[in-house]
């Protein structure tokens, strides 16, 4: 971060001169932190458009030109060249690692896949029909019951093991999420499988065959890990941040994480666009649906981001996936893809859409992908989670590793009521 000028600010006649920081890439930023003190005033930004909450080595997202580096190396190099778990220690770590840095890390994570036994008597806790992202919050929350060895957030060595246990656990958990939602026992991790072909067999593995697993679903189920393995300042990883900035411990600030990324703004949306793929049904009736999210009933979900104003690079390789995965597996013809690739052609070339700068994200084609892969919707944001966990974890690490480091505290713009006298019961009108 360096600094060369600074923003000069009149507040009701208090003059204050802020630094401007600069990045390597990226806005320059108003550093404010001795605004309050300087003029009393706050900065007023809900939903934090105009704000960077912190200073980060890890992601870096041009959303004009629909750029996504990852330690600067760009998503669509990585969805075609790197593995997830190599991505993963890029993330963590800053750098690619060389062969036998890779072998350690490998075989650490592969190491730790298994759960405690106790932990899946958790699972019959939950009714059948929870949703799997309710056992997610509450299984990923329970794991610092579990493995107290390792909460000590100002340990490095034990920050270290909660970052590989959160990362090889995850799998077991969304698998066994998904397990006890169809009523079918629990399939244990294999440890001489890949992450993806792992999870893969944990998920659809009966005890009755043998599960043979398809070298394209793992490739497919790789990239799409790839492809939501860190997305920057998002509301699940500020969330992570804010939580763990208290001094909670690792598996609480995934939990909470998990929490907000449930919603259909974030990682819900892949649901929620394959449900309204659904509801469409055929390509005749993409024209009264636009319409609809015209007059403003409604969103065309999987469209849009707050910071891409271009296209998703990850829908890119997602659309490209979508088209192997159904070549392999399911129905090429598809009418939901013929839906999709319609509705993605009328939107890109509608007045609406384009003066909005609404492009496909991620999870347009994410739903159709991952429903011929064999998941049910309910299934997906667990999927987004377990891929997200690296991305969520390497920033709480940047974060506690930071000497900046202070609990997050954000202030407000009170506009209810003033001082006033408290009036008994018996005396209101
Ligand atoms: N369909 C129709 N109109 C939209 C959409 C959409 N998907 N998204 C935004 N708009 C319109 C919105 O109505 C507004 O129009 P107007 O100016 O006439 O009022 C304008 O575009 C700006 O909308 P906004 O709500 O200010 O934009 P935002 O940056 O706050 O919202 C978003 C970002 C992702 C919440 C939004 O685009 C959205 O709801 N998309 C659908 C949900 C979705 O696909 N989410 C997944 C995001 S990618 C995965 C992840 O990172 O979690």
């Amino acid at each position: 971060m360096t600094q060369n000028t600074s923003a000069n600010l009149n507040v009701g006649g208090k003059a204050v001169s802020l630094p401007v920081q600069k990045g390597t890439l990226g806005p320059d930023v108003i550093d404010i932190r001795k605004l309050y003190a300087e003029t009393d005033a706050f900065t007023y930004d809900p939903g934090f458009t105009s704000t960077a909450s912190c200073e980060s080595k890890i992601t870096f997202i041009d959303g004009d030109a629909g750029v996504l580096l990852h330690r600067g190396y760009p998503i669509g190099q990585l969805a075609e060249k790197s593995s997830f778990l190599e991505t993963c220690y890029l993330l963590l770590h800053g750098e690619l690692p060389s062969a036998a840095e890779f072998e350690v890390f490998e075989r650490n994570i592969t190491r730790h896949t298994m759960l405690h036994e106790q932990f899946d008597r958790f699972f019959s806790g939950f009714r059948r029909d929870a949703h799997p992202m309710a056992i997610m919050t509450g299984a990923v929350g329970a794991l610092s019951a579990f493995y107290h060895d390792s909460l000590d957030i100002h340990d490095l060595k034990q920050r270290e093991i909660s970052a590989h246990r959160l990362i090889a656990k995850m799998p077991t958990i969304a698998a066994r999420a998904f397990k006890y939602s169809v009523g079918q026992p629990f399939v244990h991790p294999r440890n001489d499988l890949s992450y993806s072909a792992n999870f893969l067999r944990m998920c659809f593995a009966v005890p009755a065959e043998d599960y043979v697993v398809d070298p394209v679903l793992v490739k497919a189920m790789d990239r799409i890990f790839i492809l939501h393995a860190d997305h920057e300042q998002n509301a699940s990883t500020s969330t992570v941040r804010l939580a763990g900035s208290s001094g909670a411990n690792p598996f609480a600030c995934i939990a909470a994480g998990i929490a907000c990324l449930w919603g259909p703004s974030h990682g819900g949306a892949n649901e929620e666009a394959l449900n309204m793929l659904k509801e469409i049904g055929k390509p005749e009736n993409i024209k009264d649906y636009v319409q609809g999210v015209k007059d403003k009933k409604y969103r065309l979900m999987g469209f849009g981001h707050r910071v891409y104003k271009n296209y998703d690079p990850r829908a890119t390789v997602m659309k490209q996936s979508a088209d192997e995965v159904l070549a392999a597996v399911g129905d090429p013809n598809d009418p939901l893809l013929q839906v999709a690739k319609e509705l993605e052609q009328i939107a890109l070339n509608d007045e609406y859409f384009v003066e909005r700068k609404l492009f496909p994200n991620v999870d347009f084609y994410s739903g159709i992908t991952l429903s011929a892969m064999g998941f049910p919707t309910t299934m997906f944001t667990v999927l987004f989670a377990l891929a997200r966990t690296v991305g969520w974890i390497a920033q709480w690490k940047e974060m506690i590793e930071d000497p900046s480091q202070k609990i997050g505290r954000p202030r407000q713009l009170y506009t209810g009521a003033t001082q006033r006298d408290y009036v008994p019961l018996s005396a209101r009108g």
